[in-house]
């Protein structure tokens, strides 16, 4: 692995008096793209939303750049140049593409600005004017990247980009993961089909009840068949 860039240790979160997260630590390298797998429920999201400052840990320790962010609000942690791609890719509905940019752009210098970010996905240019909850749920997946993108950061938490999307556009988005890794971009992927994230992933870690119960280089866990078939729970795996 290359320097880390983040690194998280023994973390624990609860929800109320739910414990969730069990010592969950994990670290992403600078221009790594790690994956983080599991099955629904199994506390991926709730990983990120630690990280971000969304949920605040109970206990343990999340370092950017060596420099401790343990229960940093969401601000500041996005100042450091982390970008988050939300589940569910929300956005602001009744803003137009346009005007999520707009609202998304910060004083971060980088090579993304919308115009680039339009010259690299015209169609959300030819979509500039419209309602963004008027898109169709991959227009919507490139606008929440997008969005991210035009903050210039130095690493992204993408969760679940694939959920819902018809395979093209499944394949469109991975295409610019992929872009923004050749970058320099940090990533950390989560994603339930373990499969399309593994061929993309440097390294993986999977995460059961809470807890990461393996972690690896991506071929590595690829090759793992039986792993693979309880990560993709009732879909078809070929052996
Ligand atoms: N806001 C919340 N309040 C209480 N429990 C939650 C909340 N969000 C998630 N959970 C629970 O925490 C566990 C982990 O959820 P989550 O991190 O969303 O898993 P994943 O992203 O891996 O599907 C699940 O059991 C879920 O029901
Ligand atoms: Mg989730």
């Amino acid at each position: 692995m290359s320097e880390p860039l983040l690194e998280i240790e023994r973390l624990n979160t609860y929800y109320g008096k739910s414990h969730i997260l069990h010592d969950v630590s994990l670290t992403v390298g600078k221009g790594e793209l790690v994956a983080l797998l599991g099955l629904n429920g199994a506390g991926k999201t709730t990983t990120m939303r630690s990280v971000l400052g969304l949920t605040r840990p109970r206990s343990g320790q999340v370092r950017f750049e060596g420099s401790s962010i343990t229960g940093w609000p969401p601000y500041r942690v996005a100042h450091l140049g982390v970008g988050y791609v939300p589940e569910g890719r929300r956005m602001f509905k009744d803003l137009t593409v346009l005007e999520n940019l707009q609202i998304a752009e910060t004083a971060r210098k980088g090579d993304w600005t919308i115009e680039r970010v339009f010259e690299r996905l015209p169609k959300l240019r030819e979509l500039r004017l419209r309602k963004s909850g008027r898109l169709s749920g991959g227009e919507q997946e490139m606008l929440a990247i997008a969005r991210a993108l035009v903050a210039n950061p130095t690493m992204m938490l993408v969760d679940e980009p694939s959920q819902g999307l018809a395979p093209l556009i499944v394949e469109e988005v991975y295409k610019i993961l992929e872009e923004m890794k050749a970058q320099g971009v940090s990533i950390l992927l989560v994603e339930q089909n373990a499969l399309l994230a593994l061929k993309v992933a440097d390294r993986a870690y999977v995460m059961d009840e809470g807890r990461i119960v393996y972690s690896g280089v991506a071929s590595e866990l690829e090759r793992d068949r039986d792993m693979i078939r309880t990560l993709m729970g009732l879909q078809e795996v070929a052996s």
